[in-house]
Order: structure tokens, then C-alpha cells, then sequence
């Protein structure tokens, strides 16, 4: 995988699974759309998409589905191809080096089979172009030979859907974007939805909780279901070594303080990523890669991973000029701004 997740996998609260963590996701992973907890707007537009589709009996529009990393984006794209009753095929961006790798992917696809390509936003220029084409007209360019001499042999696709997801739609060229029938935008989970989620993974795991344990533990996942998940499996074994094994408020608290994710679900990383732009950059602004040279992280890691979240609960905020922190931030970590700061803090209030 990615440089950065060798470095994710070290973080309690990272969004992003490690291998035998995944194993354990797909113990948990909805198999239904009505089984899909929260994103109500996402599910409901699914649900037409996936049924107007069913009655034509064809396959329905290409679907691209964009937002941060552990919010069901997988999960929603195994539960479209089992609503369809379809076969699934899974690659990613980062596996389709060459337009050859998508051709042969694509070749081998049977009628209405579902592909689903994660990080579609890191796949190869040339592949990128070959997709337009099979995304519209079902047909691939195989070129033949090389020089002046090569040629272009089309070849028929069964028709087929793509689903793709990407965690910076952003970086997602016009063309290919314009492409998808469907464009699903996950956001971060409300506690309540979180709080359902955890509830039914404890009944999967056979964990015995109360109400407030579970609330505890939704307000500290960031909005996250990957992340309430991996909580709630942390606090069972603190609840069965500590504890009488049952999880309550005070012991989902006292096992989240001991793993260091305080109040606000924030852990370590995001409190080093304060703490330099408050202590080295008095505040900020301050350019993304100097700030994650501060932090000892990659770029990437800080964008995607930490500041969604950072920006999400008012705590930074992102101008033209770089990261600045918001007076929520000073008082978070309870430092308090030098002088000259005081009169340009932001206000920034929570979406
Ligand atoms: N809406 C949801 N309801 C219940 N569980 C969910 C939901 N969304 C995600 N999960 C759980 O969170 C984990 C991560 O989801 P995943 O689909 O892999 O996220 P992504 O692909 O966006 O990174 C899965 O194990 C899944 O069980
Ligand atoms: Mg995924």
C-alpha cells in the first residue's frame, strides 16, 4: 500500500485499516443497503438509482462516491453489487499502472458485473482516457504495436458499472468526473448514527453495553464508523480485563484515556498537528508540507487524515495563504495566544 499507511497503522485513531483489522471489518461490514447505518440522503438516492435500475433490467449509472477514509465507501459498493445480485471485480488506482492492467480488467468483466476501483484518482493518465471511453461506450482501444506502425484495435465491452471511490475528488479530472451517472458525497457521522453503528457491531461481537458506554464512545470517534469499530473492540478488552467485562460510560472513558483519544476523539498525531501550528507557527498561516515537516508526517497524511476532522470541529481552517488556527484551537489545548495573535484570531464555529 501507501507510504503513509505504514505510519497510519501505528495510530490508534487512524481511519484507515491495517490487514488483519480488515478481516475483522468484513465481520462487521453491512451486507444491505437498509442494514447501512446513517448518510440517509446517500442511501436514499442509492436506493432509486439501484431499483430504477433493477425495472429496466440493465445496469444502472456509473456511481463515484468521495469522502474521507473509513465512512463506507467499500461497504456501500459490495452493498450495490449484492442489491443488483451481481458479481463483484475490486482493484484500485494504484494497481492499474498501465492502460494494459485496465484492459484486461475490463475485458474480462462479465454482463453487469460491478467494478469497483478504489483511490480511482491515483490510476495512470492513459488508463484514465481508456475508462472515459469504456465508462461511455463499453469498448476498449487495444494498441498494437509501437511507433508509427502501432494500431488501435476496439474491442466490445459487456456492459458493466463502475463504481469508484476516492477520498480527494478534487484531484479527479472533469472528464472522468463528468462520467459517473451518480456522485455520492460521504460526510462525517452523526454521534447518534455513530452510537446505532456501535450498538449493532456489540451485538455482533457479543459485547455486553449500556447506552451511555456506547454514546461515550460514539462522541470520541470522529465521526468515523471505521474508527467507533476499532474503538469499541479496545474497550471490550479494557471492559474485560479491567472491568466486569460490561462497558459503561466510566469504563469506555477510562479505557480512551489510557489509548490517549481525548474528549473530542482527537488522539496524539491531531494534537502534534496543533501543537506545531500553535507553538512553531504562532497560529499560522503556515503552508501544508512545512506544517507536516513540523509534525514528521507526510503531506498527504495531514490533508487527508487529520485535517478533515481538525477542520471539521472548527479547530483550524484552511485559507489561500496556508493552516491557521482558530481561537477554539488555543483554547483546546489550553495555550494561551501571544498578544499579537489575540486581535486576528479566527472565529470559527462548528458545521
Ligand atoms: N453506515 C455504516 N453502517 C455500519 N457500519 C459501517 C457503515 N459505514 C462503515 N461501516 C463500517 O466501517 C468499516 C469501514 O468502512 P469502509 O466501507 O471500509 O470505509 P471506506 O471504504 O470509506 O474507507 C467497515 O467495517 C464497516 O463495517
Ligand atoms: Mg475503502
Amino acid at each position: 500500500m501507501t507510504e503513509r499507511s505504514e505510519r497510519e497503522e501505528e495510530r490508534f485513531v487512524s481511519p484507515v485499516a491495517d490487514g488483519e483489522e480488515k478481516a475483522i471489518e468484513a465481520a462487521l461490514r453491512p451486507k444491505q443497503l437498509d442494514e447501512f447505518i446513517g448518510q440517509a440522503r446517500v442511501r436514499e438516492q442509492l436506493s432509486l438509482v439501484l431499483h430504477s435500475a433493477l425495472r429496466r433490467g440493465r445496469p444502472p449509472d456509473h456511481v463515484l462516491m468521495s469522502g474521507p477514509p473509513g465512512l463506507g465507501k467499500t461497504t456501500l459498493a459490495m452493498i450495490i453489487a449484492a442489491e443488483l445480485g451481481m458479481p463483484l471485480r475490486i482493484s484500485s488506482g494504484p494497481a492499474i499502472e498501465r492502460a494494459g492492467d485496465l484492459a484486461a480488467v475490463l475485458s474480462t468483466l462479465s454482463e453487469g458485473e460491478v467494478l469497483f476501483l478504489d483511490e480511482i484518482h491515483r490510476m495512470a493518465r492513459p488508463a484514465e482516457e481508456m475508462l472515459y471511453v469504456a465508462m461511455e461506450d463499453f469498448r476498449v482501444d487495444v494498441i498494437v504495436g509501437k511507433g508509427p506502425g502501432a494500431t488501435a484495435i476496439p474491442l466490445d465491452l459487456a456492459p458493466f458499472t463502475l463504481v469508484g471511490a476516492t477520498t480527494r475528488a478534487g484531484l479527479l479530472p472533469a472528464p472522468l468526473r463528468d462520467r459517473f451517472g451518480f456522485v455520492a458525497h460521504m460526510d462525517f457521522y452523526e454521534p447518534a448514527d455513530l452510537q446505532q453503528i456501535i450498538d449493532r457491531s456489540a451485538r455482533l461481537l457479543d459485547v455486553r453495553m449500556d447506552d451511555a458506554g456506547a454514546a461515550e464512545i460514539a462522541r470520541r470517534s470522529r465521526g468515523t464508523p471505521r474508527i467507533a469499530n476499532r474503538l469499541l473492540r479496545r474497550v471490550r478488552d479494557f471492559a474485560e480485563v479491567r472491568a466486569d467485562g460490561v462497558i459503561t460510560e466510566q469504563v469506555a472513558r477510562d479505557a480512551l484515556s489510557l489509548y490517549e483519544v481525548d474528549a473530542e476523539g482527537l488522539d496524539r498525531l491531531d494534537r502534534s498537528v496543533l501543537d506545531s501550528l500553535l507553538r512553531k507557527f504562532g497560529g499560522g498561516p503556515v503552508g501544508l508540507s512545512t506544517l507536516a515537516v513540523a509534525v514528521g508526517e507526510e503531506p498527504e497524511t495531514v490533508e487527508v487524515v487529520a485535517e478533515p476532522f481538525l477542520v471539521r470541529k472548527g479547530l483550524i481552517a484552511r485559507t489561500p495563504r496556508g493552516r491557521i488556527a482558530t481561537s477554539s484551537a488555543w483554547r483546546h489545548l489550553g495555550i494561551t495566544p501571544p498578544p499579537t495573535v489575540e486581535g486576528t484570531l479566527f472565529e470559527v464555529t462548528e458545521e
